[in-house]
């Protein structure tokens, strides 16, 4: 398979505190990876690295062969925390919609075509009779899975998502996973979790990120295991 993904030796440092050091690692096409850490370890910092929305101050990474930031096209993002305010008047279509913006016309107004694509999006997450509602009305399972739908829309190579689960209940959790597992070879999947047994039973490899990245088997990484690897990034930094 294709390398899609290359980070060799990535530091990027928020205000001269390291966040995320020397990071090494490559992602091939069509793999499905868990990435998993501690809170404050640079899981999001990691995803936002991959997006080119920040740059490494040393080191380089690359993606589909080109820089982050050129290949953003290429990638759907789900966030973590809510890309809008929820009260804002807008339908599940609609905010599905916005996930086509990177790719609009320069009269930046939605075609046909992409209405079509949105409805398919939205039929991939089981959403599509929702789709007239307002999306501030939604259930957050419910919200989650149109967020996962609008990062679907602009069919991108690589999925990247941001805790997609968190607050979730263990159904609607594992029906997102099902659908996650329906786009398993179709699209890359970088998915931010702190659920060990998706991991371990979902994701072909983990990415454990506390400052440093170290890239894992998922059958390597048992609970105990992790809990064992688990420090506050901050005790790290003192011992270095
Ligand atoms: N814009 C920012 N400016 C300064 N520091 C930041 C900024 N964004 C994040 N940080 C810091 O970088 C560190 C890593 O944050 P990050 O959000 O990547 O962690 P995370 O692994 O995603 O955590 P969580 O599991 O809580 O989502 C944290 O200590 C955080 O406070
Ligand atoms: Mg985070």
């Amino acid at each position: 398979m294709k390398e899609i993904i290359s980070f060799d030796h990535v530091t990027f440092s928020y205000d001269d505190i390291p966040i995320i050091e020397n990071a090494c690692f490559s992602v091939k096409e069509g793999e499905l990876i868990g990435v998993f850490g501690p809170n404050g370890g640079g899981k999001t910092t990691l995803l936002k690295l991959l997006m080119g929305f920040i740059k490494p101050n040393s080191g380089r990474a690359s993606l589909f062969g080109k820089s982050p930031k050129e290949s953003h096209q290429n990638i759907g993002y789900v966030p973590q925390k809510l890309p809008f305010d929820p009260n804002f008047p807008i339908s599940v279509l609609e905010v599905v919609l916005t996930g086509c913006l990177s790719k609009l016309p320069w009269h930046g107004r939605y075609s046909s075509e992409n209405e079509k694509d949105a409805y398919h999006a939205l039929e991939q997450v089981d959403m599509v009779d929702f789709s007239g509602q307002a999306f501030g009305t939604l259930s957050g399972g419910q919200a989650q899975r149109v967020l996962i739908a609008r990062a679907l829309v602009s069919k991108p190579k690589l999925l990247l998502l941001d805790e997609p689960t968190a607050g979730i209940d263990a159904q609607t959790e594992t029906e997102i996973y099902k659908q996650l597992d329906e786009l398993r070879g179709k699209v890359t999947i970088i998915m931010v979790t702190h659920h060990l047994r998706i991991v371990t039973e979902f994701a072909d490899r983990v990415l454990l990120v506390q400052r440093d990245v170290t890239s894992l088997d998922s059958k390597e990484l048992c609970e105990h295991f992790a809990i064992g690897l688990y420090h506050p990034p901050h005790l790290k930094k003192e011992r270095s």
